[in-house]
């Protein structure tokens, strides 16, 4: 097929260029029977446009030339019901082609957001939120163009290529022979005058990119340019660039105005030539005068498919680049990956798991209410060591937290914390050592049944648009109105929830409500704690709210302290202190283990922290 050296013609390395179209055409070819039926259409499409200029020598000579007019009734009837059945196969062609094509689009898009939703942490972390956005919704929106006109070009314009050019060497084939040779004169010159119009207006896009570039930077951060009284500078930036821009611009419209013009002339200059010798061929009687009407017809007819097939390249080399990002993201291994024989973990919570001891949930503080503690929720790391692209962040950490234990890490920002808690749920695998929960491998259990035992309130609170009760549920979107109710009010959230105006149901995210900081992270602590978890993570979840909020954030903490293995990354002190034991993190090294009395008495970066950061809070 003409897909063989078409790679040549887009100047494609050949090997990517097969493969993306080979996996582009296994989606389309889902589709057998419409693809069949809209070639065959496509084909009948090409077949009447060249039968058109045949009708024309008709007209003139047997029905013009000789007054006929019953001729002229024939030939007119042809033409109408070629063209009615050129109208209707264009339809179906049409038609068909855009179905398939938004079926491909609907089925690549589904398939790309569930990729992403799978792919593991470090490829997001990775990569920009915008430009997963433009592969998702502009990279696919660019294949329609190729499954839906480059389809049809691809088809339609060889046929009438090498059609048309059979027809003009059957009417007279030494016109046929002249035109031959100057169609690719003339094609050469149009192609080099095209190429430089493409390089000039690159470069003009280019120049204009930087402008816009200065524009936005300026208003954007318009409060700096004020503050530091740089309206001048910026001025005079933007003057450069403009300048530059209006410049480059002048030198390239001489250049653009004069090909416009210059490509018709060449045209119509080739086109009197074949009609010179035509109309010197008809006075010597070796050609009709309809005959060369119908060649000069064909000549037009045979023009379109060479312009609708380089109008054709530039959209199919849009479509390939386009299809290989997409390609390329679909391929993306995921880094996490679960064992093949990854087994269920059973639920640490679960009902052999908690010595359930009567007013528990009073309990505050960490010596009281031991034996109210589960027995499940151990969670060792052993020699666990993390690298970041080549940079070490945590170095052969050893470190067994107890069943129900509440474990405060502390240290520096950058130290190491956020990395430390995220391998718990698998966010990330260690590098080096192992994590277990209760003796077990975490990498031996699903992810699912992993992630299930553990609530995570992240460092920044993420609510997504939905209802408050919405928000809540995230995990168990069956959970009962009760549930919803408790976790809520475990979190000292359900007050303000019942005062918003349409209590539970209220609206958050785009066009909600709009919540303060202390409010989202409540419902974050609400959201994590309705999924009852044996291991429950607060990432710094206190860290910029204000006194009262946090107050009533720590007192809904301490209740439930004991009932799960708890770990807080804090900086507050308040919290700190009530945990069972600190650990201080620095550079990714575990520097000390003990309760806060235990780590001021040794004197080392606990007491420093304390005196530095705490003192100052406090
Ligand atoms: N996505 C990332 N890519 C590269 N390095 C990262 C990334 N996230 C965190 N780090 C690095 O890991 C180190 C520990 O970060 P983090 O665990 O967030 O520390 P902490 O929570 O203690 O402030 C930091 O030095 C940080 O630069
Ligand atoms: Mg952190």
């Amino acid at each position: 097929m003409h897909l063989l050296w078409l790679h040549r013609w887009l100047a494609f390395d050949k090997g990517i260029f097969m493969t993306t179209i080979s996996r582009l055409l296994k989606y389309v070819l889902g589709y057998k029977l419409l693809l069949f039926i809209a070639i065959c259409c496509i084909l009948i499409v090409s077949g009447c446009s060249l039968t058109f200029p045949w009708l024309i020598k008709g007209l003139l000579e047997d029905a013009l030339n000789k007054r006929d007019l019953f001729q002229l009734n024939i030939i007119l009837g042809i033409a109408l019901m070629v063209a009615i059945i050129q109208a209707v196969s264009q339809y179906t062609h049409s038609f068909i082609m855009n179905y398939i094509g938004q079926r491909v689009l609907f089925v690549l898009r589904n398939q790309i957001f569930e990729h992403l939703t799978h792919l593991s942490m470090k490829f997001h972390k990775d990569s920009r939120c915008g430009e997963l956005i433009s592969r998702t919704i502009n990279d696919v929106n660019v294949l329609q163009n190729l499954i839906i006109s480059g389809a049809a070009v691809l088809i339609k314009s060889p046929f009438i290529l090498i059609g048309g050019i059979c027809i003009i060497f059957y009417i007279h084939w030494k016109l046929a022979l002249l035109t031959m040779v100057i169609a690719p004169l003339i094609a050469v010159a149009i192609v080099q005058i095209g190429k430089r119009m493409r390089q000039i207006t690159h470069q003009i896009q280019e120049k204009m990119a930087d402008v816009t570039n200065i524009l936005q930077e300026t208003i954007s951060g318009i409060a700096i340019v004020k503050l530091f009284c740089a309206e001048g500078i910026e001025s005079k930036r933007f003057f450069e660039e403009n300048k530059g821009y209006f410049h480059l611009y002048l030198k390239g419209i001489k250049l653009m105005v004069i090909s416009g013009p210059l490509v018709w002339l060449i045209g119509i200059a080739g086109m009197l030539l074949v009609v010179w010798y035509g109309g010197y061929e008809v006075s010597h009687e070796r050609l009709t005068a309809g005959a060369l009407m119908s060649f000069m017809a064909y000549l037009l007819t045979v023009s379109r498919p060479i312009q609708d097939f380089s109008q054709a390249n530039i959209l199919i080399q849009q479509a390939i680049a386009a299809s290989q990002r997409i390609f390329e993201l679909l391929d993306t291994r995921l880094t996490v990956e679960e064992a093949i024989d990854a087994e269920e973990m059973s639920d640490v919570k679960g009902t052999e798991g908690i010595k359930e001891r009567e007013g528990e949930r009073e309990t505050e503080g960490n010596i009281e209410g031991r034996e109210g503690r589960i027995s499940r929720g151990r969670i060792e790391f052993e020699g666990v060591s993390f690298v970041y692209d080549d940079k070490p962040v945590l170095c052969g950490i050893n470190l067994t937290i107890e069943p129900g234990e509440v474990l405060a890490l502390v240290g520096p920002s950058g130290g190491g914390k956020t990395t430390l808690v995220s391998l718990i749920p698998r966010l990330y695998d260690p590098t080096v050592g192992t994590i277990k929960i209760d003796e077990r491998d975490i990498r031996g259990v699903t992810l699912k049944s992993l992630r299930r035992q553990i609530g995570i309130v992240p460092q920044h609170t993420i609510l997504f648009s939905g209802s408050i009760a919405s928000n809540i549920a995230y995990s168990q979107p069956d959970a009962s109105m009760e549930e919803i109710i408790e976790a809520a009010m475990t979190a000292n959230a359900h007050n303000f929830i019942t005062h918003l105006p349409s209590g539970y149901d209220t609206p958050i995210g785009e066009h909600g409500v709009r919540l303060s900081g202390g409010e989202r992270q409540r419902i974050a602590i609400a959201r994590a704690l309705l999924k009852k978890p044996g291991i429950l993570i607060l990432d710094e979840a206190t860290a910029s709210l204000d006194t009262e909020s946090e107050n009533l954030i720590q007192s809904a903490l301490f209740r439930i302290m004991h009932q799960q293995t708890t770990i807080i990354i804090a900086h507050r002190l308040s919290t700190i202190i009530r945990a069972d034991r600190i650990v201080t993190i620095s550079e990714g090294n575990i520097v000390e283990i003990g309760t806060h009395d235990e780590l001021l008495s040794s004197g080392g970066l606990y007491k420093r922290l304390y005196e530095v950061q705490f003192e100052a809070i406090g």
